[in-house]
């Protein structure tokens, strides 16, 4: 089903089968009439994205549709609290593991991976 997290799948493959640039459907929008700030070219899962520079990451990738962010036991995450306490968004960030997506903003040129599994030591 278009739109819901599949279930009964290894996560690896739930990754694959699961498309993260569905522009459209993502559930999460822009309020009207609030400024908008440059786009810069950023790297999710080595694919081109287009996200608004000094937004949080967390942001850019619901806005994009980029959900779940990641896996964990066999269960689909993705940023819950948006303030740092809930540790659900993590991803890798330029190489860096464990990276809270929803504390650090969007600067052109970074490359980011989404984990699958617990988190990295
Ligand atoms: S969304 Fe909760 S820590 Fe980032």
């Amino acid at each position: 089903m278009r739109g819901q997290l599949q279930t009964g799948l290894r996560a690896r493959s739930r990754l694959a089968v699961y498309p993260i640039f569905r522009y459209r459907d993502s559930m999460f929008k822009r309020i009207d009439g609030v400024a908008r700030r440059p786009k810069a070219r950023i790297t999710v899962d080595e694919r081109p994205v287009y996200a608004e520079e000094g937004t949080t990451l967390a942001i850019a990738l619901l806005e994009v549709g980029c959900i779940p962010t990641r896996h964990h036991q066999d269960e689909a995450r993705a940023p819950y609290c948006l303030m740092g306490a809930c540790f659900e968004c993590l991803v890798h960030v330029d190489g860096a593991s464990n990276v809270q997506s929803c504390q650090i903003k969007v600067r052109a040129g970074m490359v980011v991976r989404r984990p699958n599994g617990p988190r990295e030591a």
